[in-house]
């Protein structure tokens, strides 16, 4: 896809991987970027920076109230990115039911409550959806346990929505990133690539027209052993 002279939407985009995508669309060419946040006004930097191309929009994905008003600003899209997610929970024997929901109802649940909100808009420009999963959604890491449930739904919605949504036009990526250094990665202590990096690498994959995205060095490593052997891949998370 064009970046230059596109529209695009990034959730979660006041901090980490979403604020880099927004400054990295601006630094292609995108004429409109609508930054979502929970908090608009920690928008402000980035509005301030963008020379009127970034609207900043207030977005809770798990809000269905605030999903809805959202997708009334924007009746042609480009890009929508699913950037939004949350690591609240841990191991599935030993975090709460809670946090297990928490992170369900927001990577899953917001990702498809978002994507078919905007829908309409997307079709009316024969876009494209983005969204960020993670490596632990291709097997899971059990000291994520949660986490990697709720992103291997949303791999699978994303897969589901390439299938429906490919024969109307419409591209379907999925982004498998590997430990990147942001607030969300602070307790993992494994190398990390930085959000502008990813960012970067995203956008490449995006203009390129991968399907699937691995956007770090990582991210490569896993989704290599992945294609040859998931079964490797399911042992090497569980020994970590
Ligand atoms: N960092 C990593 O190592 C890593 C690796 C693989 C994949 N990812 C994925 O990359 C994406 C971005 O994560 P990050 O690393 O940039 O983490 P981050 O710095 O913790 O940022 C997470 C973003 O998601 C937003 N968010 C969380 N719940 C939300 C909700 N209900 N509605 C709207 N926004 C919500 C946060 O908003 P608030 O500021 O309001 O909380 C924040 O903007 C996530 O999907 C994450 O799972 C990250």
């Amino acid at each position: 896809m064009k970046l230059q002279g596109s529209t695009a939407l990034v959730t979660g985009s006041n901090r980490g991987i979403g604020r880099s995508l927004v400054q990295e669309l601006l630094a292609r060419g995108a004429s409109r970027v609508y930054a979502a946040a929970r908090d608009p006004k920690a928008l402000a930097g980035l509005v301030a920076e963008s020379g009127g191309r970034v609207v900043a929009v207030q977005l809770d994905i798990t809000n269905a109230a605030q999903v809805a008003e959202a997708s009334k600003l924007v009746d042609s899209l480009d890009l929508l990115i699913n950037n939004a997610g949350l690591l609240g929970s841990g191991g599935l024997l030993s975090d709460s039911t809670e946090a297990i929901e928490r992170d369900m109802r927001t990577n899953y649940f917001g990702t498809l409550a978002v994507t078919r909100a905007f829908l309409p808009a997307i079709e009316q420009a024969k876009g494209s959806i983005a969204n960020v999963l993670t490596v632990v959604a291709l097997a899971s890491m059990p000291g994520l346990g949660g986490y990697s449930a709720s992103k291997a739904a949303a791999l699978s919605l994303t897969q589901a929505l390439r299938g429906e949504l490919g024969k109307r036009s419409i591209g379907v990526h999925a982004v498998f990133p590997g430990p990147v250094d942001t607030d969300m990665a602070r307790e993992i202590t494994l190398p990390k690539t930085s959000p502008a990096d990813v960012a970067k690498a995203i956008l490449d994959g995006l203009e390129r027209g991968d399907e699937d995205i691995y956007p770090d060095a990582m991210a490569q490593q896993v989704g290599g052993e992945f294609a040859k052997s998931p079964k490797n891949v399911e042992r090497m998370f569980a020994a970590m």
